[in-house]
């Protein structure tokens, strides 16, 4: 069976064609055109501008993932949750294949498509830009499975009881953990999207340089707010010398700002202390959520996975806490967005015949999984 798979529902216009047998599959193409470079000038995401350069990129970059092919059994979009106008452009597409060609459809939802993106091995042979036909994986999920997804627009921690058993067990109040990572690092006068940048900063930082809050950690639930943590870095920004060259970067040079003259501390040592009070409360409500639910597996998915200081100090303290249990963490360019995920997240819809016709198929921002 092959599904081909489509995802728009941020700043990537992704596609992917793949190849399922029993319980394995393999990727017969895939491809991932970014909009960063488009959405830096304004320092974020703008949905309008993303939904344009989406309608532009996603015939062609279909057209580029078919070619050769034969027609896919299936088609698998994401539906939601998402920018609305950037959705629109992934589902319309796909429920015009689906139209034309008399393929069935199988709507996805995002965060569903991040946590199978830990299935795809890491370091696998080909890379998003380049189709390849390397490799044949495994679906092999261990369940109960804890899934923490922290990404631009999402921070949440999901029991996985099955595929496609999914329970809402946290969540955050205001702001995601990557939301927090860019809106600090825009302080900084990092480039959209910053939590890259902060984390590069933070390699060489004293982590315990500053006490930032870590907020919510002693709470009795596993929900997230990470609002306050952003104000404090702004605070410290600005109370301290090391503020005037950061938070306001059109008056002095871009780039690295020393250390301040009023103490030790240099932006280094800010981003790894900020960085450390992120992870530590992400960490401790996943092990806090291991000891209630005893997973097999503990997932660590979306786009702030790729944070070096979150994979170690996720898989050290599951593996202190119980080293049974498998840590499964997606390889870093299958973390951001992309449309393999989506394709592997449809397998167990289609194999219910959870099938949805192009007519009744309508993106749904606000679509949450486990609820
Ligand atoms: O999942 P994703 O590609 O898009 C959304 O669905 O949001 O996640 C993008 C987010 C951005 O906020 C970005 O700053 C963050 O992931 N991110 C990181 C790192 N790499 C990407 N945050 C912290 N450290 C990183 N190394
Ligand atoms: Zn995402």
């Amino acid at each position: 069976m092959k599904i081909l798979a489509i995802e728009s529902s941020c700043d990537d216009t992704a596609a992917s064609l793949i190849e399922v047998q029993g319980n394995t599959f393999k990727i017969l193409a895939e491809k991932t055109a970014s909009q960063i470079d488009i959405h830096k000038v304004y320092g974020g995401v703008v949905p309008e501008v993303a939904a344009r350069a989406h309608a532009e990129k996603i015939i062609p970059l279909i057209e580029e993932i078919l070619a050769g092919q034969p027609k896919p059994d299936v088609i698998a979009v994401t539906s939601g949750p998402g920018l609305l106008t950037a959705l629109l452009v992934g589902v319309e597409a796909a429920k015009n294949l689906s139209y034309l060609q008399g393929i069935p459809l199988v709507r996805v939802n995002h965060i569903e498509g991040h946590i199978h993106s830990v299935l795809i091995p890491q370091k696998a042979p080909m890379a998003i830009g380049a189709p390849t036909t390397v490799g044949e994986y495994q679906i092999d999920l261990e369940f109960p499975a804890l899934c923490l997804i922290v990404s631009g627009g999402h921070t949440e921690i999901i029991l996985m009881k099955d595929y496609g058993d999914y329970e809402r067990i946290g969540k955050t109040a205001d702001d995601a953990a990557g939301e927090c990572f860019d809106k600090t690092a825009k302080l900084l006068g990092f480039d959209y999207p910053g939590g890259p940048k902060i984390s590069k900063f933070a390699e060489t930082g004293n982590p315990a340089a500053i006490n930032f809050p870590r907020p919510m950690i002693k709470e009795d639930n596993y929900n997230f707010s990470f609002a306050g943590l952003k104000t404090s870095a702004l605070y410290y920004l600005r109370d301290n010398s090391l503020a005037a060259m950061n938070i306001m970067p059109a008056t002095f040079p871009a780039g690295v700002f020393g250390q301040s003259p009023s103490s030790n501390i240099t932006v280094n040592d800010f981003c790894a202390s900020f960085e450390q009070a992120i992870v530590d409360v992400l960490v401790t409500k996943t092990i806090k959520a291991c000891k209630q639910y005893q997973p097999k597996t503990v997932i660590l998915a979306g786009g702030v996975s790729a944070n070096k200081r979150l994979r170690n100090t996720l898989s050290e303290n599951v593996q202190k806490f119980d080293q049974n249990i498998r840590v499964r963490l997606p390889d870093i360019k299958y973390g951001m967005d992309n449309a393999t995920m989506i394709a592997l997240a449809s397998i167990h819809h289609i194999q219910k015949q959870d099938f949805t016709p192009w007519q009744s198929l309508v993106a749904d921002p606000n679509w949450h999984i486990g609820e």
